[in-house]
C-alpha cells in the first residue's frame, strides 16, 4: 500500500491513548503460556507482532482465547501448559516479522523434550539467531539454523544447566530468551550486559511467581532453576516507542499540544524523552500516582526551538527503537545531531542506519553515515520524494511524520508495515488534527 503524506493541516491538539506496549505484551502471552492455570490480560496490543506470539503458543499447546475491545486492544485468556510442557506442533510455527517472537521462543523452548521449527517473513528471515541459539546451546539445548544463522532454526530441547551469559551487546530479546530458559534449568542462569537493555522480563517474572535477583551495579541479572510460574491477572500499559512517534509530530508542528495518558513511563524505555528535552523540546512527564506500575501521562508541546545534541553509545538501548524517529527530528534542531553505537540498528526489521541515511538525503537533509555512527545537520527545510518503507514499521512512521514538515507530499511505498507495532497511526494524526 502507497501512503501519501502531506504536510501537517494545522497543529496536533488533543489526547490520545497510544495501543498497549508491544513488548510487555509478548511476554505476558509468554510467560502466561508456561504458567500454571488461567492468566487474564488485558490492553494487550492488537498488532501483527503480538498476534504472531498468540499465534504460536496456540499452536505450541496453550488455550488461548481473544476477545477484541472496541479501541482495538486484546483481552486475553491464556491456560498455560504447566508441567505438560509446549507440544511439538505439526508444522512450523510461523513468526511473521516479530524478531521478539522467534528469540524468546527460542529461550522458552529449550528446556522442554520437543522439536519444534521456527519460521519467519523475508525480513525476519534476514535476522541474526546465533546471538540467542549461542548461549542457548551452552546451556545443552541443539538448534539446527539456515545458513547464514537465521531462521528457520529448529529447536531439539533438552535438559538445561544453568550457565552465566556476558552478552557482547545490550538485547533485551536475548536476556529474555536466556532468562526463560533458565527457569528450566537447574542451578543458576546470570546475564550481564554491557549497557542496561529494557527490564521487563525481570520486572514481570517475580509477578508469575518467580524470584529475580539483579545487580543494577554490574548489569547482570539471575534466576535459580528449576522454577514453575504461576498465573497473573495483568494490564498492559501503553507504548512509550508508539507514543514517541506522536510525540515527535508534537514537538515539530508549531503550536500543538498533545498529551497522552498510560504510558508506560519505565526509564529503560524513555531515553528518546531525555534526548529531546536536551534538544529543548517542552514535553511534560506526569506521573500516575494511583498506579504501582512505571506509568504516566506525556504532554508534548510543539513551537519550542531545537537545538542539536549527541547521543553517546551507553543511551542507545533506552531508545534503540526511537533513533529513526530522533534522526527526522535533529533535521529541524540548529547544528549537527550525533548518534553513536547504533549498529544495531543495521540488523532490525531493515538495516535501520543505511535507509535513514538514504531517505533524509532523499528528503533534502545533510546527513552522514558510517557503520555504527550516524550524523545529521540542521535545521533543514524537507522536500518532497518517494520513499520505502522496506517493509519496517518504524521507517513507515517515520517517513509519515516527515511527511508533516516536509514542503510537498511524500509517497511511502509498503506503508501496511505500521501494523507491525500501530495498526492506528494514521487514525491517531487525523484524531490529533495533523492529517
Ligand atoms: C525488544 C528489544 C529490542 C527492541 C525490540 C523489542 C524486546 O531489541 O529493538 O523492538 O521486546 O525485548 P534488542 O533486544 O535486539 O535490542
Amino acid at each position: 500500500m502507497i501512503h501519501t503524506a502531506a504536510p501537517a493541516q494545522g497543529p496536533l491538539r488533543g489526547t490520545f491513548n497510544v495501543p498497549g506496549d508491544k513488548s510487555i505484551s509478548h511476554r505476558a502471552v509468554l510467560m502466561a503460556a508456561m504458567a500454571s492455570g488461567r492468566s487474564r490480560l488485558s490492553g494487550v496490543l492488537g498488532s501483527a507482532d503480538v498476534l504472531s506470539t498468540i499465534g504460536a503458543v496456540r499452536s505450541l499447546g496453550a488455550g488461548v482465547e481473544v476477545d477484541p475491545q472496541a479501541d482495538g486492544s486484546l483481552s486475553v485468556i491464556v491456560d498455560g501448559w504447566d508441567d505438560r510442557g509446549p507440544v511439538s506442533p505439526r508444522g512450523p510455527v510461523d513468526c511473521g516479522n516479530s524478531g521478539t517472537t522467534a528469540r524468546l521462543l527460542l529461550g522458552v523452548l529449550a528446556g522442554w523434550p520437543c522439536e519444534v521449527t521456527l519460521t519467519g517473513d523475508a525480513s525476519l528471515s534476514c535476522r541474526p539467531m546465533r546471538r540467542v541459539t549461542g548461549p542457548l546451546a551452552r546451556m545443552g539445548a541443539t538448534f539446527l539454523l539456515a545458513e547464514g544463522d537465521t531462521l528457520p532454526v529448529t529447536v531439539h530441547g533438552a535438559a538445561l544447566q544453568g550457565a552465566d551469559h556476558m552478552l557482547p551487546v545490550a538485547s533485551a530479546q536475548v536476556k529474555t530468551a536466556l532468562l526463560l530458559a533458565g527457569l528450566r534449568a537447574h542451578g543458576t542462569t546470570r546475564v550481564c550486559e554491557p549497557a542496561a537493555s529494557r527490564d521487563h522480563t525481570e520486572r514481570m517474572l517475580p509477578a508469575f511467581g518467580v524470584p529475580v535477583a539483579c545487580d543494577a551495579a554490574s548489569l547482570c541479572v539471575s534466576v535459580d532453576g528449576p522454577a514453575g510460574m504461576h498465573t497473573c491477572d495483568l494490564d498492559v500499559p501503553g507504548d512509550p516507542s508508539s507514543a514517541a512517534f506522536l510525540i515527535a509530530a508534537a514537538v515539530l508542528v508549531d503550536g500543538s499540544d498533545v498529551n497522552l495518558p498510560d504510558v508506560a513511563t519505565n526509564a529503560t524505555r524513555t531515553g528518546f524523552l531525555r534526548v529531546l528535552r536536551r534538544m529543548g523540546a517542552h514535553i511534560d512527564l506526569i506521573p500516575d500516582p494511583s498506579e504501582a506500575r512505571e506509568v504516566g501521562s506525556l504532554r508534548a508541546f510543539g513551537g519550542v526551538p531545537l537545538i542539536a545534541t549527541t547521543v553517546r553509545a551507553a543511551q542507545v538501548p533506552s531508545l534503540v527503537d526511537e533513533v529513526p524517529m530522533l534522526a527526522l527530528v535533529a533535521t529541524a534542531a540548529t547544528g549537527t545531531t550525533r548518534f553513536e553505537g547504533i549498529g544495531e540498528l543495521r540488523v532490525k526489521e531493515s538495516d535501520r542506519l543505511g535507509a535513514l541515511a538514504d531517505s533524509l538525503t532523499a528528503l533534502g537533509a545533510c546527513v552522514r553515515s558510517g557503520p555504527d555512527w550516524l550524523e545529521v545537520d540542521g535545521p533543514c527545510q524537507l522536500h518532497g520524494a518517494t520513499l520505502d518503507s522496506l517493509g519496517d514499521h518504524r521507517l513507515a512512521m517515520t517517513y509519515a511524520l516527515a511527511g508533516l514538515i516536509a514542503s510537498d507530499a511524500i509517497s511511502i511505498r509498503r506503508f501496511e508495515a505500521i501494523d507491525v507495532s500501530f495498526p492506528g497511526f494514521l487514525q491517531a494524526l487525523i484524531a490529533l488534527g495533523a492529517c
